[in-house]
């Protein structure tokens, strides 16, 4: 039995949905939880070719023992939890999802900063979800909490107690994070980056787990790279050449085109170095290897794609363990089996 983080390596969109569906599939934890900013972040789960673009509600849904919670270090928008609730509802969220009292509330007129904001729209191009300005109130102390919004009070609870009992107990726990390793407001391309820390540390921290009780921190990759907003990205690559090769992506928040890059060795080896990981994920060996996608085994894959994986593992000195051949939640190829 494990507690187990998963955080993105390097801007985001690196897939840490599926490979966090995969192991609550796999592991049945008693409680995932989710830390992150919050609905600035839009992870997708694929179900038999259905895609659920989710921005509040843990990729950990989809396993329907576990409890599914939400940490007080990450902001609600209300009527995003809502609304995602009704879009879940085949699985049976009611009685098991819950927000910790403590969660900083997303208002309209956050919203409204944050997209009126020259500097937040035209600078750092952010995703107007009013992230930035929530937090700013958090910081100033000023901003709502959780347990104060009538129609949260069903779904209120106290996420530490919960997912301590639950260690404590022997349980699994996973644990998610968002965003992404560059995008961190500590570690990250400063200005161009989001309104918190996004390492393993912050993402224990905002829901209520101390690094003791840590075992496994996996973090995730794309064979590739991909970019949204504004800031630095030494290794982007040209538009034109990006489709060429099949690569070609958009945001599940803002739909905003992402722009795409080469893998980024030097911020990989931070992004691990930092978040103390244990293993790493790579997704999307498939659109950069084609004949990847219905192998079983590593030994099946291409080997340009087991080439580019040892570089990697090579570069950032930690094994890749998880990789993805595919969007759907078990489109990976587990060699830890
Ligand atoms: P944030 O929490 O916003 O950082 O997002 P995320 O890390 O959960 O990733 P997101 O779902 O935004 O973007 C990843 C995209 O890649 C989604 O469209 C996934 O369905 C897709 N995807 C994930 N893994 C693979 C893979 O191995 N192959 C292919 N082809 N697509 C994948
Ligand atoms: P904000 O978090 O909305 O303030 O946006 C700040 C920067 O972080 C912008 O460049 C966004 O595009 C980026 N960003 C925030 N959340 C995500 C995410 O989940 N995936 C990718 N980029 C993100
Ligand atoms: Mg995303």
């Amino acid at each position: 039995m494990s507690t187990t983080i998963i955080v993105g390596g390097h801007f985001g969109d690196e897939g840490k949905g599926k490979i966090v569906s995969y192991l609550c599939a796999e592991k049945k934890p008693k409680v995932v939880a989710r830390g992150g900013v919050g609905p600035n972040a839009g992870h997708s789960v694929v179900i038999k070719g259905k895609k659920y673009g989710i921005r509040m509600i843990p990729s950990g849904f989809v396993s329907m023992e576990s409890r599914v919670l939400i940490g007080a270090g990450v902001l609600v928008n209300p009527n995003v939890f809502m609304d995602e609730l009704e879009l879940l509802k085949d699985f049976n969220m009611k009685g098991r999802v819950a927000v910790d009292n403590n969660c900083a509330i997303i208002t309209k007129q956050h919203i409204i900063a944050d997209t009126r904001s020259k500097h937040l729209t035209q600078k750092i191009k952010s995703t107007g979800t009013g992230c930035g300005p929530a937090n700013a109130d958090r910081v100033n102390r000023v901003v709502g909490l959780a347990k104060d919004v009538p129609e949260l009070k069903p779904y209120l609870t106290d996420v530490p107690l919960e997912i301590n009992e639950a260690i404590d107990a022997g349980e699994n726990v996973i644990i998610e994070g968002t965003q992404g390793f560059g995008l961190s407001l500590f570690y990250g391309t400063y200005p161009y980056v989001t309104s918190n820390d996004t390492s393993a540390s912050a993402i224990a921290s905002d829901v209520g787990v101390g690094p003791t009780k840590i075992d496994e921190v996996v973090t995730v990759f794309k064979a590739h790279m991909s970019r949204v907003g504004g800031g630095p990205f030494p290794t982007e690559i040209p538009m034109e050449e990006a489709e060429k090769m099949g690569l070609m992506e958009f945001g599940t928040v803002t739909g905003r085109r992402r722009k795409i890059g080469k893998f980024d060795f030097e911020l990989g080896r931070r992004s691990v170095m930092i978040n103390g990981a244990t293993q790493i994920a790579i997704n999307c060996l498939d659109l950069m290897f084609p004949e990847s996608k219905d192998c079983k085994t590593y030994e099946e894959l291409p080997r340009e794609a087991r080439a580019h994986v040892e570089k990697i593992e090579k570069e950032l000195k930690v094994p890749a363990t998880l990789l993805g051949i595919g969007p759907e939640v078990h489109d990976i190829i587990d060699r830890r089996k």
